[in-house]
């Protein structure tokens, strides 16, 4: 599997040592003093240096996976500050069906509502959701979304 935006690499640990699935991540660059890829080497994980932007290609991984995990992603933002549109997104997911997953393959996203104290949403989700309603065969479950790679 892959996880886009795996921080620590707590999925894709779990993945290699509960389930014996190789788990590759994607996320920030290191920072000086980076908490999540100290415990991700410490954990043995890999993660794969990379900013997810609208547009942008994603890493060439030289593999395909069964499964992309997007779990509590925090690219929800373009530089100006305004959301990403049901149309960036559409264009994220589609990139990771043609390059990441094998025929067959699923992608499961999980957005993260991070209530503020007073309750109200940081992320406006209307547009990730309606891009995952435009995959046909997507699921939902609460918070979770699965799609299908379209045949
Ligand atoms: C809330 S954490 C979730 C981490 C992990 N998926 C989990 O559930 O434990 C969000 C992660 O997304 C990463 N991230 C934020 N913006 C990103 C971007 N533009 N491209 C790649 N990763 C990003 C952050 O560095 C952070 O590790």
């Amino acid at each position: 599997m892959v996880d886009i935006g795996s921080g620590p690499c707590f999925l894709g640990y779990t993945a290699r040592t509960v389930c014996e699935i190789e788990a590759i991540g994607i996320d920030l660059p290191e920072q000086p003093g980076d908490i999540a890829w100290r415990v991700a080497r410490a954990l043995g994980q890999t993660i794969i240096a990379h900013r997810i932007e609208p547009y942008q290609p994603i890493p060439n991984l030289g593999r395909r996976f069964n499964v992309a995990t997007i779990i509590a992603p925090q690219f929800y933002r373009k530089a100006d500050g305004r959301f990403w549109t049901a149309v960036e997104w559409g264009d994220l997911f589609g990139q990771i069906f043609s390059r990441y997953l094998v025929p067959g393959g699923e992608l499961v996203l999980r957005i993260n509502a991070n209530k503020r104290g007073n309750g109200s949403d940081m992320y406006d989700h209307a547009d990730v959701v309606k891009a995952v309603e435009r995959v046909p065969g997507s699921r939902r479950d609460d918070w979770f979304f699965s799609m299908p790679r379209p045949a």
